[in-house]
């Protein structure tokens, strides 16, 4: 679908808001973009709980310089988010037991109208990207913004919040190696990244794991056990062991803590207590799990991190300022450029197994699996 484009758009108030998991750097990307409109003299609307504040229209506040002051190294997002759900939907029960669903797009619409928005900037991942789509086919001039440390979102190289994913991981693989090294244990380490493997790959390269187990390289059991019982036979008594929380057997199914229902989206994890328990049954050594969870998404943003999401902001404001809409920026290293929004929802930037980091990981003896 092409952009909308309109010649001179006369902008003068436009709303943010912030959907799908969080994610470091959120709050970095409302202050850019704030503070880029705050200068063009426009005013700022912060809605609260992503869409949720173009149905309810208390749940926003105007954003001025002292609402964005010293944000931009602070986890989260001062303007709350939703995730997991589509809040287009909603599940009524008529006066008969029978649940229906409702379509609210048309309110969402509505309530657009009635905070007198010019344009909408909403920052997400790719359930966010696609639900801004359908504003945009509904007639509302929405930029996206890319959000996810998941790093599979289409059309940029990469998303703020993967890098301190992957950082945060990297150190807690650092951390484990001195409890490994001491009680010659195995440590396994479940992180993040949905259906890509991507944080489980840097993460697992920098930090020097024994094996890595990613989502798009099922797995073979004995190809893991032989390279712990490999080490322990050349005298290096443990080992580190990296999981994707979607990664899965080629003889097994993916472990999910719930399964998808409507509306709702499938909960990964529990891979990681599996892999331990199995290492530990084959080759006899003490093993021990960690899940890192949501510890990869708190706390402050790296500098890259928090420099990109500055970028993104600012550069999401000229791209309202210009007229051009239905797009996500995104990141064309050296550049900001935009994409349109249509060409990246439903999409999923998976690694490539030819990549130069799957090369790396092979010649530097690391075991994927396979
Ligand atoms: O998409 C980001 C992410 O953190 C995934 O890596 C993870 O599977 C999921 O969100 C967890 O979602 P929730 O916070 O709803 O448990």
């Amino acid at each position: 679908m092409a952009e909308i484009t309109s010649a001179v758009p006369a902008i003068r108030r436009i709303g943010l808001a912030t959907g799908g998991g969080d994610a470091p750097g959120l709050n970095a990307v409302i202050r850019a973009a704030t503070l880029a409109a705050l200068r063009r003299g426009w005013e700022v609307v912060g809605l609260q709980d992503c869409f949720e504040g173009l149905f309810d229209p208390q749940g926003t506040r105007m954003l001025d310089g002292a609402a964005v002051r010293g944000i931009t190294h602070i986890g989260g997002t001062i303007l709350g988010t939703q995730s997991g759900g589509d809040p287009f939907l909603q599940r009524v029960v008529d006066a008969g037991g029978v649940e229906r669903t409702v379509d609210r797009i048309g309110d969402a619409v509505a309530g657009f109208r009635t905070l007198r928005l010019d344009a909408l900037i909403v920052i997400g991942g790719d359930g966010t990207m696609r639900l801004t789509h359908r504003l945009a086919e509904h007639g509302v001039p929405v930029v996206g913004v890319p959000k996810t440390i998941d790093n599979d979102l289409e059309g940029t190289v990469v998303a703020f919040g993967f890098d301190t994913a992957v950082s945060v991981a990297t150190e807690a693989i650092d951390r484990l190696h001195s409890t490994a090294d001491a009680h010659r244990r195995v440590m396994v380490v479940e992180v993040m990244g949905r259906y890509a493997g991507w944080i489980a790959l840097h993460a697992g390269v920098g930090g020097t794991a024994d094996v890595i187990l990613l989502p798009e390289i099922p797995f073979h059991w004995e190809r893991v056990f032989e390279k712990v019982r490999e080490r322990e036979r050349s005298g290096k008594r443990f080992s580190i062991v990296v999981v994707a929380e979607g990664a899965l057997p080629v003889d097994g199914e993916r472990v999910v803590q719930a399964t998808a229902t409507a509306g709702r989206v499938e909960k990964l994890g529990g891979i990681g207590e599996l892999v331990t328990g199995r290492i530990a049954e084959a080759t006899g050594k003490e093993a021990r799990c960690v899940v890192l969870g949501h510890l990869q998404r708190g706390g402050q943003p790296t500098a890259l991190d928090r420099l990109l999401s500055l970028r993104f902001g600012a550069a999401a404001v000229r791209t309202v300022e210009a007229g051009l809409f239905d797009v996500m920026v995104a990141l064309d290293p050296p550049d900001v450029v935009t994409v349109p929004l249509a060409q990246v929802m439903g999409r999923m930037k998976r690694v490539p197994l030819d990549s130069d980091t799957v090369c790396t990981a092979r010649d530097l003896g690391i075991c994927l699996g396979d």
